[in-house]
This record gives structure tokens, C-alpha cells and sequence, in this order.
């Protein structure tokens, strides 16, 4: 299935931006430092769903806030699928208790990792396999 190529020349930090893939849309944040900071200030065992969802890395990875962004030295890019694991409503951006998601239809929350905090929702918002091609370019897919 195809792939696409996103230009995110223009994410200072604190914005996003939403594109489609896969009929889906994919959230793509360039974090604040607080919003890394916080999330890296949570301990694993306080997470409803400990493996980190992510695509890039193996399945039993744990979701350490490393694991859910675009890895080291790229801490704050976080790229998700922006489907409520729930029952598949979109999540509202930079809402919520913990500042990250916070999905309308039924109430799940999600942190600035994009992790599930409470809520009906089971599991962490997945990430989609991704790569950077450059600086500036995000290819999804
Ligand atoms: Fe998001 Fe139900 S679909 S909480």
C-alpha cells in the first residue's frame, strides 16, 4: 500500500498537524519540552497499556516515552494513528487532564505520549511505521 511523504518544515514546537493515510488520519507533533517531560516523568506502571504500539520498533516493546516518539535525539516527534483504540472516534488534540488527547465520544484520555491514561479505551494510540528522509520529511508507510 502506498506511502506518502509529509513536509514538516513548519512544526515549530507545540503544533501539529494532521494528514490522511490509509483512509486514516495521522497526527504528527513536534512536542514541547513540558509535554516530553511530562510524559517521561510517568512511571510504566502507572499506564493502563504498557507496550509502546509502535510499528517501528518490536512488538513487546515497553512505552517508555522514548519508544512511542521518533526515538533519541528525536524525543519530540510523536507520529500516531489518530483513531481512539476504543471504538475508532478521532481524539481532539492538546486536551484532557494529561494535556495530550482526549477522545469525546466516551471519555478515554491519553497523555502527551500519545499513551492511554484512563477511560474505556485498551490500548495506547498505534504508530504507524514511519521514517524521517530528511530534516524536514516524514515518509508514513
Ligand atoms: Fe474513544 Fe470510545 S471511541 S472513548
Amino acid at each position: 500500500l502506498a506511502s506518502i511523504e509529509v513536509d514538516v518544515s513548519s512544526l515549530e514546537p507545540g503544533m501539529s498537524l494532521t494528514v490522511k493515510w490509509r483512509g486514516k488520519p495521522v497526527f504528527i507533533r513536534n512536542r514541547t519540552q513540558k509535554e516530553i517531560d511530562d510524559a517521561k516523568g510517568t512511571q510504566l506502571s502507572d499506564l493502563k497499556d504498557p507496550v509502546a504500539r509502535n510499528a517501528n520498533l518490536p512488538a513487546d516493546a515497553q512505552a517508555t516515552d522514548v519508544a512511542r516518539s521518533a526515538g533519541e535525539g528525536k524525543e519530540n516527534w510523536l507520529v500516531m494513528i489518530g483513531v481512539c483504540t476504543h471504538l475508532g472516534c478521532i481524539p481532539l488534540g492538546q486536551a484532557g487532564e494529561y494535556g495530550g488527547w482526549f477522545c469525546p465520544c466516551h471519555g478515554s484520555v491519553y497523555d502527551t505520549a500519545g499513551r492511554i491514561r484512563h477511560g474505556p479505551a485498551p490500548q495506547n494510540l498505534s504508530i504507524p511505521q514511519y521514517a524521517f528522509t530528511s530534516d524536514k520529511k516524514i515518509k508514513v508507510g
